[in-house]
């Protein structure tokens, strides 16, 4: 414990702010140099998974692999991007042009209930339709699986959509190699950040299991990210996270604070290359990438083996 400070709130402002820009010399860059304890990957956790599935799900060879933990913060794993480039490609074109529309639900989805208040669908807003722009204009989320409700905080298990197989098989195996952990993917919540979005500090708490880890994926321009302690006094560390990396909150760091106060612009040296565009899909992927910040955070929900 420290001062009475809010230093998430103090820490968030300075980041955020455009006048003065802020310094960017104490963000922690994983990418340059040794700043924090290397992780080293078990080979029994690595042999847990089967050597296709690395390509398979768009993953270089765990042998290359780089992983750190940071001291203060104890159950933080920050994995480099161990994506291919047409990995990452194929990740962005599932968040860009396959899961806003493959009967999950978005901000732009709104719930039409029955008179009698019992089946509840959700459907787009019709203004969106015939509007593809205005659509990846307005996107700020998708919620898959178990669906996420803004308002109560409050998971249902009567409130889902059908969790991807694919995201849910890279999920397992990322955890399986990081932690040796079992891990059942149910909710993910994809954040669409535009170049002035922000996320503010918050902890995730809304899963009854917060014994697993809250794995997080991100893809497009490079953010800083502020990774808190359990209360809002303790002092975040700022760190980059670029295209193709993978955060894991387990532990402690499970319900610490974080927040996402700057979208960088895009720089020569970022990551997404390859083909990610077919005929047909309405968004450009590279050129969305190279605009927007995707975040694909997944969960756990519900504890092993229980029914209700
Ligand atoms: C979230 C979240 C972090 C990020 O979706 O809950 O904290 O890096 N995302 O966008
Ligand atoms: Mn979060």
């Amino acid at each position: 414990m420290e001062d009475g400070e809010d230093y998430m709130k103090t820490c968030f402002k300075y980041y955020k702010c455009r006048k003065p820009q802020p310094e960017l010399d104490a963000v922690l860059d994983f990418d340059s140099g040794v700043i924090s304890e290397a992780l080293v990957i078990s080979a029994e956790w690595v042999t847990k998974v089967n050597t296709e599935d690395f390509s398979r799900l768009g993953l270089i060879s765990p042998l290359l692999w780089k992983a750190f933990t940071l001291k203060n913060h104890p159950g933080f794993i920050f994995l480099r991007n161990p994506f291919t480039a047409a990995g990452q490609s194929y990740w962005a074109r599932r968040c860009v042009n396959v899961w806003p529309s493959a009967g999950h639900r978005t901000n732009l989805h709104f719930s039409q209930c029955s008179p009698d208040g019992g089946s509840c669908c959700w459907t787009l807003n019709p203004r969106y339709c015939d509007d593809s722009a205005g659509f990846f204009a307005k996107l700020r989320w998708v919620t898959m699986g178990y669906h996420h409700n803004w308002n109560t905080k409050v998971y249902s298990r009567d409130d889902s959509s059908e969790f991807p197989v694919d995201l849910c098989d890279l999920s397992r195996l990322l955890v399986t190699c990081l932690t040796g952990g079992e891990f059942s993917a149910e909710a993910a919540i994809v954040n669409y950040y535009h170049p002035s979005s922000t996320l503010s500090a918050h902890c995730d708490v809304s899963e009854p299991d917060l014994t697993s880890p809250l794995l997080s994926l991100s893809l497009g321009r490079s953010a800083v990210f502020l990774l808190g302690g359990v209360q809002r006094h303790c002092r975040p560390s700022a760190i980059y996270l670029r295209s193709g990396d993978v955060v894991l909150m387990s532990g402690r760091s499970r319900v610490c604070y974080h927040a996402v106060p700057l979208i960088l612009p895009t720089a020569d040296s970022d990551r997404w290359t390859g083909s990610g565009t077919t005929t047909a899909d309405v968004i450009d992927v590279p050129h969305y990438l190279s605009n927007n910040r995707v975040n694909i955070s997944v969960r756990q929900v519900y504890p092993r083996n229980t029914a209700t």
